[in-house]
């Protein structure tokens, strides 16, 4: 018999269990120092060293943003930093919540905190002027219908900015370089904590996107830039997509900066799109 698909409880089930960065910190969860080193990992696997100015919002829409699928609170804490009027920090998982309430007090910056799904917010048409949701939208079953949301709860002229996981060459070509990956392995790369440490020798590359996240993560998907753009288009004019994220803390050894730098913008594993609504 053939298996149920995933359902968002099951998506919410999961993240409450394993917030984002448990499991692989090595500090409590909710201390200063755990948020300290997600913030360093972030910045340096995820931006190659330097963040991105292009994923914020510009300054005529910063005045009531939604970070929606906001994890443990990263980018709230940095929409807050950024003076946007009004941050609301949204996610499936209490646990998540939980933890970006704990790194705003830590930080000193004020958001607002809401339990939603993506798939089907709570928010009144045009309540936001600009959406952040960064790689959220690939982890739950219908994709399509958070970016109708997105859409939905943004204001005429309402600006959004969302990543999702890219089929990178490395993913495209995973059957052919797999071979490498067993070397790699042997050598000690992996990510350590949720069941992830195989992550280089599986065969399937979907699987290497869901495990990413944990061994129990039930949903990841991955986008070319033509999928990606497909979807988005029917709400949003795509200003500019680009990549990021590329997680050299799994390799046995220390990318220098410069190719850690090229990897990102070549080979990111996440691809973002800055999105005008239509
Ligand atoms: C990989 S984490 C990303 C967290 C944060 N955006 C970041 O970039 O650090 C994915 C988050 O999306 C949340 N999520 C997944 N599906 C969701 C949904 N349908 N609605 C709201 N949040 C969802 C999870 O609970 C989790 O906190």
């Amino acid at each position: 018999m053939r298996e149920a698909p995933p359902t968002v409880e099951d998506v919410r089930a999961f993240w409450e269990a394993q917030p984002l960065w448990t499991g692989e910190s090595r500090h409590a969860p909710g201390s200063p120092e755990f948020f300290a080193e997600h913030t360093r990992v972030i910045v340096e696997d995820g931006f190659a060293g330097r963040l991105d100015p292009r994923v914020f919002p510009r300054p005529g829409n910063r005045e009531a943003v939604l970070d929606l699928g906001c994890g443990p609170g990263f980018w709230t804490v940095e929409l807050a930093r950024l003076g946007c009027g009004r941050v609301v920090g949204a996610d499936l998982a209490e646990n998540a919540l939980a933890l970006a309430r704990r790194r705003c007090e830590i930080d000193g910056v004020v958001a607002e905190f809401s339990r939603q799904n993506a798939e089907r917010l709570d928010f009144a048409n045009a309540s936001f002027s600009h959406v952040n949701c960064q790689g959220v939208i690939h982890h739950t079953p219908d994709t399509a219908a958070c970016v109708r949301e997105i859409a939905r709860v943004l204001r005429p002229g309402g600006t959004a900015s969302v990543s999702v996981y890219y089929r990178n060459f490395l993913l495209r070509w995973w059957p052919v370089l797999r071979p490498a990956g067993v070397v790699l392995a042997r050598m000690g790369a992996g990510l350590k904590g949720r069941g992830r440490e195989t992550l280089f020798v599986e065969k399937d590359a979907d699987e290497i996107v869901r495990l990413y996240d944990g061994r129990a993560n039930p949903v990841g998907k991955s986008y070319s830039r033509r999928e990606f753009v497909a979807l988005l288009a029917p709400h949003f004019v795509v200003e500019e997509t680009f990549l990021h994220f590329f997680p050299g803390r799994a390799l046995p050894f220390r990318l220098p900066p410069a190719a850690h730098r090229l990897l990102d913008r070549r080979a990111g594993f996440l691809i973002y799109a800055i999105l005008t609504k239509r």
